[in-house]
């Protein structure tokens, strides 16, 4: 695993704002950071690993565990905000006991937060894997990941 990663990052090494390419091509290969893949990052680029941790976390497109079997994505733009997307949020984090960017233990679902799906008329929005749910209360979020 070191070795495909090393190989990986390799054509990256000593560049100058090399990091965000770095963890991309990881995210993009691995599906997430790994630990030994922020490891390696760090020693390519002679920065602690909570330094990466700190500049991953910022973006929402960066993980540090796999994804689950079925991607839920809520969405928290201005329309889903407005007609109570943090509760549907807050509804699902609780039934599947995950934050954001998080991945149930048995790795059955992944949760994140979007800016937008581009289908506001049916805020507030929950989609999982491509199944686009809208006009969402907490109690319909429940039964439907009950359904998968
Ligand atoms: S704000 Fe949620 S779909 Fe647009």
């Amino acid at each position: 695993m070191v070795e495909q990663i090393e190989n990986m990052l390799a054509s990256y090494k000593g560049e100058k704002g090399g990091l965000i390419p770095m963890l991309q091509k990881v995210q993009q290969r691995l599906g997430y950071l790994s630990p030994e893949a922020v490891s390696q990052i760090a020693k390519l680029l002679n920065i602690s690993e909570s330094e990466i941790f700190g500049v991953a976390s910022f973006y929402a497109q960066f993980r540090f565990t796999p994804s689950g079997e079925h991607s839920v994505k809520v969405c928290l733009g201005t329309a889903c905000h407005v007609r109570g997307g943090v509760r549907i949020l807050e509804t699902v984090e609780r039934e599947l006991n995950i934050v954001p960017g998080g991945t149930t233990q048995d790795y059955k679902f992944s949760l994140e937060r979007v800016a937008c799906f581009g289908c506001c008329a049916l805020a507030p929005v929950m989609v999982i894997d491509k199944e686009v749910y809208g006009r969402m209360a907490p109690a319909k979020a429940k039964q439907i990941l009950a359904e998968y």
